[in-house]
């Protein structure tokens, strides 16, 4: 049997939620040494803990400051990006240079039209060259492009939710009617944060809709469904007082009456060789339970109105499908590994 080799792997960001998600991941990956561990301040206060909820267990680890040369001197051949967004629109394109694969987990690479960034992010993409060239990683749709990466785009969290729903229907969707996804998130998907409005008090038993309009995953799920800038798209995110978990429904109309077959046919087609995606019988929906803590996600649908319209409801853990182990199944698919290595 040939031996795989092990890859360098280092992770920028690995005291974050995602951060502490992927460290846990890849500690237990076969084909992994991991090579350097960094965050802003590093040090005592730099623990990594991974949010309360999942699965993951790491042994006491610190994230080092992180420092670039100290970065390149540990020779990885692949680097994770769990930070911030400007912060990895400034360190991805010296990595890449220096000729070491990355995995972005922010959205700085995500959308291909660099006049985005200014207006949804709030920065000028410093290379947009590489907006073309990056890979976005929705596993399940990538085919072989990972394996040649040098720049992967892991995708936002809620757009995983609604991509992977509807992606399967593009053909069938009616576009000349609003596609309306309504989605509820955990508190992780903000990140580790310390301001009052993130806090228990105010979030416990509280449940709320926020930046309608606004929130930088809209433009992303826009191009991902292909919905040009014509049709009309309503994103809704509402935040939930639970720790993880995104559950999104969404409302969408087809241009002919469908049946449940045919809509099954087509999940069934599209999702036959994923190994973490389950698609359930028509008129089951799935719960949040099912898939926290877990590489997985579920999708479920009802067909209304004779079969010209659909509520399709999907489930993912933020942290894991939304966030490290996605990233970690196209690192896998980047590097040869079988894709369910340290996921299952
Ligand atoms: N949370 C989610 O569900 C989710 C899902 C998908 C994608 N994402 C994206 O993934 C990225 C990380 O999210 P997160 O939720 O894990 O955030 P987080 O909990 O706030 O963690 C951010 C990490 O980045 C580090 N960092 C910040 N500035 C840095 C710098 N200049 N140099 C080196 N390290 C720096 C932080 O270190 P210190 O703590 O020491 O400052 C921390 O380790 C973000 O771009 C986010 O949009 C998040």
């Amino acid at each position: 049997m040939v031996q795989q080799q092990q890859k360098r792997v280092a992770i920028v960001g690995a005291t974050g939620y995602t951060g502490a998600e992927l460290t846990a991941i890849l500690f237990r990956h076969a084909g992994v040494e991991l090579v350097g561990l960094y965050s802003s301040t590093g040090g005592k206060g730099g623990e990594i803990v991974p949010a309360p909820g999942g699965q993951a267990r790491v042994p006491v680890l610190h994230g080092e400051p992180f420092d670039l040369e100290k970065l390149f001197a540990a020779t990885p051949d692949v680097v994770f990006l769990a930070t911030p967004n400007e912060v990895s629109a400034t360190l991805a394109p010296k990595l890449v240079d220096a000729g070491i694969q990355v995995i972005d987990l922010s959205g700085a690479f995500r959308l291909d039209d660099p006049s985005l960034y200014p207006s949804w992010y709030g920065f000028t993409h410093e290379r947009p060259a590489l907006l073309n060239e990056a890979v976005y990683g929705l596993t399940e749709w990538c085919n072989g492009e990972l394996k040649k990466a040098r720049l992967v785009a892991n995708p936002g969290c809620y757009p995983t939710s609604i991509l992977l729903a509807l992606r399967p229907l593009t053909y069938v969707l009616d576009r000349d009617q609003p596609v309306i996804c309504d989605s509820k998130s955990g508190v992780s998907g903000a990140g580790k944060k310390a301001d009052v409005a993130w806090s228990f008090a105010e979030l416990y038993g509280n449940f709320k809709a926020y930046g309608v309009g606004s929130h930088r995953h809209e433009p992303e799920i826009r191009q991902g469904l292909h919905l040009g800038d014509k049709a009309t798209l309503v994103f809704v995110p509402h935040l939930l007082p639970t720790v993880r978990g995104i559950l999104s429904t969404m409302h969408v109309a087809f241009t002919a009456a469908q049946t449940s077959e045919q809509i099954s046919e087509l999940y069934a087609k599209a999702y036959a060789n994923a190994p973490f995606v389950r698609v359930l019988p028509a008129g089951q929906l799935p719960e949040l339970k099912n898939v926290i803590g877990t590489p997985h996600a579920e999708i479920g649908f009802t067909l209304l109105n004779g079969g010209k319209r659909a509520v399709i409801v999907s489930v993912i853990d933020n942290l894991q499908k939304g966030a490290a182990s996605q990233a970690v199944q196209n690192f896998n698919r980047m590097c040869g590994f079988a894709e369910t290595e340290a996921l299952q």
